[in-house]
């Protein structure tokens, strides 16, 4: 892949394994489209969202992916599992082998789950530093109050990890429904902060990651690739969604 702005004869030359001085001719044969446009220059400079195609095929690996899937219940994020339906196993074709999570979900949680082939990316995204925010949709088996919503924003003491959860926002929505903003992602964290006041979490739903709502469009199993403006923008400075 190429990771930053790469010069087309450099990449031609290593991606063909053929001499720099070649490439001119290879170029004037018109074989080589970047983005779909018939390359002449070997000065044209590529970035990592160049798909550059020899001979009509895209050249291994020139394109990074990035894709948003509307998870079900009942689905693992994973890569792989032997009695499961895996979040890949949803992706359509049949090359995805390439993709890894940006992000968990429980077995039982809906909602955007982030995929890409791209590791700076999602090291971005994923480093505790960033403070990128999840916003979650909840819903509880027991009434919910504002002394929630305090504790949350105090943050919660885990004692198997002997950490205190970074300030959370708990909005309520009516007494079993609230909207809950992480900045980290610990493993069964909301259940866990639910769990603390003794009260079971009985649904839960990603709405959001950073700036990015999940597509009103894409039915539970649908996903679709991020536009290059909703790729950038997730790793620049989060912006809260409209509906939040
Ligand atoms: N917190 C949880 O408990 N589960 C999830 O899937 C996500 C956040």
């Amino acid at each position: 892949m190429i990771t930053s702005r790469t010069r087309l004869d450099r990449y031609l030359s290593h991606q063909l394994g053929v001499p720099r001085g070649d490439i001119r001719l290879i170029l004037a044969q018109g074989r080589v489209t970047v983005d779909g446009v018939v390359a002449r220059s070997i000065h044209q400079v590529l970035d990592k969202f160049s798909l550059v195609e020899f001979d009509h095929k895209p050249l291994s690996s020139s394109r990074p992916r990035y894709i948003m899937l509307h998870k079900p219940r009942g689905v693992v994020s994973a890569t792989e599992d032997e009695r499961h339906t895996t979040v890949i196993d949803l992706l359509p074709g049949d090359d995805n082998s390439d993709l890894h999570l940006v992000g968990r979900l429980d077995f039982n949680t809906t909602g955007l789950v982030l995929l890409t082939n791209d590791g700076h990316w999602s090291r971005a995204l994923t480093l505790p530093e960033t403070k990128v925010p999840k916003y979650y949709h909840v819903c509880l088996e027991k009434p919910v109050t504002e002394e929630y919503a305090e504790a949350f924003l105090r943050g919660i003491y885990f004692s198997f990890e002997d950490v205190t959860t970074r300030p959370a926002e708990l909005t309520i929505i009516n007494p079993y429904e609230v909207k809950v903003v992480l900045e980290e992602g610990r493993y069964h964290q909301i259940k866990r902060m639910f769990g603390h006041f003794n009260n079971k979490v009985v649904g839960l739903h990603r709405e959001a990651i950073g700036n990015l709502p999940l597509d009103s469009t894409l039915l539970p199993g649908e996903s679709r690739e991020l536009t290059r403006s909703e790729v950038h923008s997730l790793t620049e400075k989060a912006v809260r969604p409209t509906s939040f």
